[in-house]
């Protein structure tokens, strides 16, 4: 049963995530530096910053909760060739994020519609984890 916390993102952030229009990719690049939809305050150079932190590794398995329409995981496995898993509640960012693993060709990676409550993943599933601006 979801919380009123978790139906409430879902819709707000399912709207949001729905529209894909170039000025809010433009708007994105110009204060971020990224072109993935980004939904928060994390620009390219946090981004890298979690690469140094984590160490991630090609093949390295990484978990990205609420990552909206993937980022910044997406933009973690195509720098670093590690295998990202990420999920969000709203299945319109899910579905961005799916389009854009298959345009990268992030054949290892994937995006799964989850509650960060109760994550369909067995203990020890991953090497790393990253959350950008979801405890806000
Ligand atoms: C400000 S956005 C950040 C999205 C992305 N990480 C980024 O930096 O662009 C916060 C995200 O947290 C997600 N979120 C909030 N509560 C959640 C929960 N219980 N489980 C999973 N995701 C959740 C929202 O749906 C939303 O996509």
């Amino acid at each position: 049963m979801p919380t009123r916390d978790e139906i409430n993102a879902t819709q707000r952030f399912g709207t949001r995530y729905g529209i894909a229009a170039t000025v809010m990719v433009e708007l994105e690049q110009a204060v971020l530096g990224t072109a993935y939809g980004a939904n928060g305050y994390t620009p390219l150079g946090q981004a890298e910053m979690l690469i140094r932190v984590l160490a991630l590794q090609p093949g390295e398995r990484l978990l990205d909760i609420g990552a909206g329409c993937g980022w910044p995981g997406l933009y973690l496995a195509a720098r670093t060739g590690c295998r990202v898993t990420v999920t969000d509640l709203p299945i319109q960012g899910m579905r961005r994020a799916w389009e854009r693993i298959r345009s990268d060709g992030l054949a290892s990676s994937s995006a799964v519609v989850s509650t960060a409550r109760h994550l369909p993943f067995r203990p020890a599933s991953f090497d790393a984890i990253v959350h950008t601006d979801v405890l806000c």
